[in-house]
């Protein structure tokens, strides 16, 4: 019988769409190379790296722990900044449910990893799409509700209505560099500003379609590698989230001092802090205006693989 499972899942980037796929607008996220790994095991009593799980402060792990059918000891390790924007919540859920299942004996395919791990997410942190997940769940790159021809179909996943169809897009080459506020911002409150305002306001309903429309533009610049216009996107995309409500003043100021040697710039995630993500061809120089202007730069690399067990040991 397995003892002891080990996971990991990585953090992803939204490089098109947060906020309006949460109302079935399409969506681009990659997985990058920071991961979480989760490392579970049968015990007599629910820990968390060392300590009695206490499910006030960690949701998440309580909701999974609730769905087994035995108490674990559970040690985590990321190198995934919580509250960062770079899907450190999805990528907990992904490893520690792709643990568990192992830990079960229970052959749970990619499909149901990531809709069983985007229903942790919900119950936690209240209205969501299954972006984050998914792209723990898969890696690489993959579009949510993008034209069929964007790539290869993968899964569908449904909730209060809106279905979101899930495909594997395939990604140039291209240099992206993060710049983290270093400003925790939880998801669930920035999601439900937008639904605030979207069911208050006409022209917030028209700033979400707007975004819709310039993930398509961005999905096909992706397919013709045509960066100049992408990077022009992305920076469109920024305002129309800042419209939204969703930017911060350190956001913006990371965003507008990296577009002197970017192609494009815009905060990824949910925003409110959390990280920026610049598209360039001089990380170097995009670095060292995130750090002048207090944020922390870093060179993502994309490609990642998606969730997957690093060790199980047998008694
Ligand atoms: C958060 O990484 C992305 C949001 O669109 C929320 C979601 O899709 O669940 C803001």
């Amino acid at each position: 019988m397995t003892a002891t499972v080990t996971a990991t899942a990585p953090g992803k980037l939204i490089i098109l769409g947060e906020h309006a796929v949460v109302y079935g607008k399409p969506a681009v996220a990659l997985a990058i190379d920071r991961r979480m790994r989760c490392t579970l095991s049968k015990a007599s009593d629910a820990t968390v790296n060392g300590r009695p799980l206490d499910v006030t402060k960690q949701p998440y792990i309580g909701n999974m722990m609730r769905h087994s059918p035995f108490p674990i000891r559970a040690e985590t390790e990321s190198s995934i900044p919580s509250g960062s924007g770079l899907g450190s919540s999805a990528a907990l859920s992904t490893a520690f449910l792709k643990a568990l299942n192992r830990l079960k004996g229970d052959d749970v395919d990619d499909k149901r990893l990531a809709e069983d791990a985007f229903l942790i997410e919900y119950e936690a942190q209240g209205r969501a799409s299954p972006l984050d997940t998914s792209a723990s769940t898969h890696g690489m790159g993959i579009a949510l509700n993008g034209p069929e021809d964007s790539g290869d179909h993968l899964w569908d996943i449904s909730k209060n209505g809106n279905t979101w169809s899930v495909r594997d897009i395939k990604i140039p080459k291209m240099t992206l560099v993060v710049g983290y506020t270093g400003i925790h911002a939880p998801t669930g409150p920035l999601v439900e500003k937008v639904r605030r305002y979207r069911n208050k306001c006409r022209f917030a309903v028209d700033m979400v379609n707007e975004i819709g429309k310039i993930t398509l533009d961005g999905i096909n610049a992706l397919k013709k590698n045509d960066l100049v216009t992408l990077g022009k996107l992305m920076t469109d995309d920024h305002k129309l989230l800042s419209i939204l409500g969703v930017s911060c003043n350190e956001l913006n100021k990371l965003v507008n001092t990296s577009l002197r040697y970017s192609y494009g710039a815009k905060l990824t995630g949910a925003g409110g802090g959390g990280s920026m993500i610049a598209l360039t061809d001089c990380p170097e120089k995009v670095c060292e205006s995130i750090s002048m202007r207090g944020g922390t730069p870093f060179v993502v690399r994309t490609g990642e693989p998606g969730a997957m067990i690093e060790k199980d040991r047998f008694k």
